[in-house]
């Protein structure tokens, strides 16, 4: 797949109203951390730079800086010519204006140290922990696809909201799957 700079209408939507809620409301830089950690310290960022908003939610949601160590960040940035099997690359200031920002909200917790295996948050300890009722197979359901799919289960991922209130159980669970869900 190869990453157009021409914004489709409804993507130009989608960014606008994303643009819109990072204006003027404070969840997206709280939640960066705060939700999964209960962190005070994550409150009182800096808004994300336009190019992050605008190129690196393209494909996917624009993932909170708090949820990866500085390092990982730092390896995807150099990186983003083959980035998980896809050409992600940006020019080189906004590639500079992004990596500062991600270093300057990244996860800073001690055990962040803690090398992330594809620098993946969805292999970070506290990603699997979070997760770990879910059945593997509700992962590979064609309404999820993949764990890197925030947005199939938490409808206000593009807004870095991650709490129970904006939880959906995603199409197509199994009886077994759904008790899963629920435990
Ligand atoms: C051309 C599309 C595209 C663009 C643009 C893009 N990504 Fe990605 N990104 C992907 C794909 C594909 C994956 C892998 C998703 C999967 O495994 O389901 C991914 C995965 C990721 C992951 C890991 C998600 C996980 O599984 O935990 C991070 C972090 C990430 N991207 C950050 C970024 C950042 C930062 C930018 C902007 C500099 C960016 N991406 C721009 C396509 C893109
Ligand atoms: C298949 C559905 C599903 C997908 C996809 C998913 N999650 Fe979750 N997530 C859940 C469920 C269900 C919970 C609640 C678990 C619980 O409370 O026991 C949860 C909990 C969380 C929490 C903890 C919230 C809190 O208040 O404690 C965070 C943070 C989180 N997810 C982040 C993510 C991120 C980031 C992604 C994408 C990279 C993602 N999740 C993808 C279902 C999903």
């Amino acid at each position: 797949m190869k990453h157009t700079h021409a914004p489709s209408t409804t993507r130009l939507a989608r960014l606008t109203r994303l643009a819109l809620s990072l204006s003027c409301s404070l969840p997206w830089m709280l939640a960066s951390g705060a939700s999964h950690a209960g962190e005070h310290e994550r409150a009182g960022r800096v808004p994300p730079p336009k190019p992050y908003v605008q190129e690196c939610a393209a494909c996917h949601v624009a993932y909170p800086p708090g949820m990866l160590p500085a390092a990982s960040w730092t390896r995807l940035m150099n990186g983003l010519g083959q980035h998980f099997g896809t050409d992600a690359s940006l020019d080189e200031k906004d590639v500079r204006l992004i990596h500062q920002w991600l270093m300057a909200n990244a996860d800073t917790r001690s055990r962040a140290s803690a090398p992330v295996p594809q620098d993946r948050i969805t292999r970070t300890a506290w990603f699997e922990r979070k997760h770990r009722h879910i059945e593997p197979d509700t992962w590979r359901l064609p309404s999820v696809r993949s764990a890197s799919n925030c947005m199939a289960c938490h409808t206000g991922a593009d807004r870095g909201q991650f709490g129970e209130h904006d939880l959906r159980m995603p199409q197509g669970l199994s009886a077994r799957q759904r008790a899963a869900w629920d435990d």
